[in-house]
């Protein structure tokens, strides 16, 4: 196999950069056009022929255009000739619907695996929201976190008064994780209640950590509201005077930065698997590159994905 290509999609150009730089090489050229009736033309550059190829595009909004790109872009590599194809997806949108919550429903998480399943020879993902997606993905899945450095960003803002706050039950595991990098004892889980996408509820908090400085974690921000109406009952219950947020994807979709800065914030922690917004002060976006080129690395080392 020869050496190592990246392909930039359009949902990670900035980040992809950051990683060929980190490993020392140069994007992929490609080239893509979009037809009148919304059709895809993508094209990669020859020099991917032979070579051990790693396509990197998170998808986030619009994230059908992104998946298709994704597909396409996998394609192209294929049919020039790449020797092995590794799709690096740092945000995998769907990753929120592995099961079916009423009859008749499609579960897009397994409609993304099979899809990529069928045009990589394996995938690099980051904390994704589901840990098993070994046993969803038909290929070798290498996944990251980001946690680690997340935590890092945070420590300097965290004291012995800080508990750490899962916004609703499916994130205790990483309220753990936090809570263990950052030597914190307490965390305290947010009774949360999804009716549908754009309406959340909190209902009550399991855990007696009253009066102290909440830090809220999560996987993701999307439209924001999951830690908006954890933050109100915190509020109501504690008198929380404020708080820090953390998660590893900020996608900030439908007015979520405006909705969360309606709080007090010390600060907001999320990475660069997204394009990031300008966020409010005491902010930090965490870069993955270096992350993802180790990822790169191990993979065409030892010949695995
Ligand atoms: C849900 O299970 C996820 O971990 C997040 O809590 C949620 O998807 C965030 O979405 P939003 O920001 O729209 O509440």
């Amino acid at each position: 196999m020869g050496g190592i290509a990246i392909v930039c999609g359009s949902g990670s150009q900035n980040l992809a950069h950051r990683v060929a730089k980190q490993l020392d090489i140069q994007p992929t050229e490609t080239r893509s056009r979009v037809f009148p009736d919304g059709e895809l033309d993508i094209g990669v550059d020859p020099g991917v022929r032979n070579a051990d190829v790693f396509v990197i595009d998170s998808l986030g909004p619009p994230v059908n255009d992104h998946l298709v790109e994704l597909v396409m872009l996998a394609d192209a590599c294929r049919r020039t000739g790449a020797a092995r194809l590794t799709a690096i997806v740092p945000y995998l949108a769907y990753a929120r619907k592995d099961r079916r919550t009423s009859a008749g429903e499609a579960v897009g998480l397994a409609v993304v695996a099979d899809l990529l399943g069928a045009c990589v020879d394996g995938a690099v993902l980051v904390d994704p929201h589901v840990p098993q997606m070994d046993s969803i993905f038909g290929v070798p899945l290498e996944v990251v976190s980001a946690v680690p450095d997340i935590a890092a960003s945070l420590a300097p803002h965290v004291d012995d008064d800080t508990v750490v706050i899962a916004p609703d039950l499916g994130a205790v595991a990483l309220a753990e994780r936090y809570a263990e990098k950052l030597e914190l004892s307490a965390v305290t889980v947010v009774r949360k209640t999804r009716h549908s996408g754009s309406h959340v509820e909190a209902t009550g908090l399991i855990g007696k950590n009253g009066h102290r400085r909440p830090l809220l974690v999560d996987d993701m921000i999307s439209t924001g509201r999951t830690l908006a109406v954890a933050m109100e009952i915190l509020q109501e219950h504690w008198s929380s005077e404020s708080f820090l947020l953390a998660a590893t994807h900020g996608l900030f979709v439908d007015g979520a930065l405006e909705r969360l800065t309606q709080y007090p914030l010390d600060g907001m922690v999320v990475t660069d698997s997204l394009p990031a917004p300008d966020l409010p002060p005491g902010s930090e976006v965490v870069e993955i590159a270096p992350l993802l080129a180790g990822a790169i690395r191990r993979i065409h080392g030892d010949g695995q994905a």
